[in-house]
């Protein structure tokens, strides 16, 4: 396996505070790794390291094969940066600050406004090309600053939160980009708070908290982790869900949780052949079900265990 990015032991101090307390991480190249944590795990100091722009007090890193510390100059042709640290210049045009980061990185004009075209139209800001950055939408400053990280054809790309304070549509178009960019081979180290976004989008997933890294795996993998299945069922008459939650009470052992809403019942389930006994008994008592089915925990529920906080950003604000 070749890894685009390794860091063992990363330690940040401020202070008597650790921000990093023995970060390890291993990104394969070609894929996406999101790392998820709660706000002040230590995620932007993870990725500063990494982007040579901050020096860790103990571990290392290398990207790409280099060394963070020994090599950063190197280091630095390989990367784009997006995310928390806004890298355009508002008084100037989309255009404008595309070019100018290309001849910053010695495309001759000739190529940095080729270049600022094609990222321009594949990021669909070709429209708001010349107009100041200071009139575009969040999500447009999302796309151009995405494109901003992209002038440079970085083989590893780091996203600090790329989707936070988005709207749902803006981040779907985001999640596509990305896509596509590991789809033309790069590796990506994205950084977020929204569970379902590391789900989507990560091939492994670290999550870490207070410096720490506390899991790692793929998104299936840290779903198994913390045990067994859900069973779920929905009986087709809402009448019948007292009947049916007794089965699963007398099957499972446990107590099934009953939503109001949507008449779903659901109960831990250990074994799965519980749901060929459940149909059985279903048959027999004459009742059918519009829904019926096992399914992993969600992240959500992976997250509590694991950080015993509750992911408090469900809901995303318009950008
Ligand atoms: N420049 C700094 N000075 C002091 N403390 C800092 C500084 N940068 C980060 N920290 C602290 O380090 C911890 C990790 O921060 P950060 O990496 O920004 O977390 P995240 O990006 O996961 O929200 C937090 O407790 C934060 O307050
Ligand atoms: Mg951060």
């Amino acid at each position: 396996m070749t890894y685009a990015i390794q860091a063992e032991g990363l330690i940040k101090r401020y202070g008597d505070k650790a921000a990093l307390d023995g970060v390890d991480l291993e990104v394969p190249a070609g894929k996406v790794m999101g790392v998820l944590g709660p706000n002040g795990a230590g995620k932007t100091t993870t990725v500063r390291i990494l982007a040579t722009l901050l020096r860790p007090d103990g571990g290392r890193a290398t990207v790409g094969g280099h060394d963070v510390l020994k090599d950063p100059v190197r280091v630095r042709t390989l990367i784009g940066l997006t995310g928390q640290y806004a890298s355009v210049d508002e008084s100037l045009s989309g255009v404008e600050n595309l070019i100018l980061l290309g001849r910053l990185l010695n495309l001759s004009k000739r190529q940095a406004r080729a270049r600022a075209a094609e990222l321009l139209e594949r990021f669909e800001l070709t429209d708001a090309a010349t107009r100041p950055i200071s009139t575009f939408s969040g999500g447009m400053r999302r796309r151009l600053d995405l494109a901003a990280s992209l002038v440079g054809r970085p083989q590893v790309l780091f996203l600090d939160e790329p989707t936070t304070g988005l709207d749902p549509h803006t981040r779907n178009e985001l999640w596509e980009i990305v896509r596509g960019l590991v789809a033309d081979g790069s590796t990506v180290l994205l950084t977020t708070q929204y569970l379902e976004e590391a789900d989507q989008l990560a091939d492994r997933i670290t999550v870490i908290d207070h410096g720490r890294v506390v899991a790692e795996g793929t998104p299936g993998e840290l779903k198994r982790r913390i045990g067994g299945q859900i069973l779920h069922v929905r009986p087709t008459v809402t009448a019948d869900a007292d009947a049916v939650a007794r089965m699963l009470g007398d099957l499972t052992g446990a107590r099934p949780a009953a939503d109001p809403n949507t008449g779903l019942l659901t109960v831990p389930a250990a074994d799965p052949m519980l749901i060929s006994a459940l149909v059985r008994r279903l048959d027999l008592a004459g009742i059918t079900a519009d829904e019926l089915g096992l399914r992993l925990p969600s992240l959500d529920e992976v997250f509590l265990a694991l950080t015993g906080q509750k992911n408090d950003i469900t809901e995303r604000t318009a950008a």
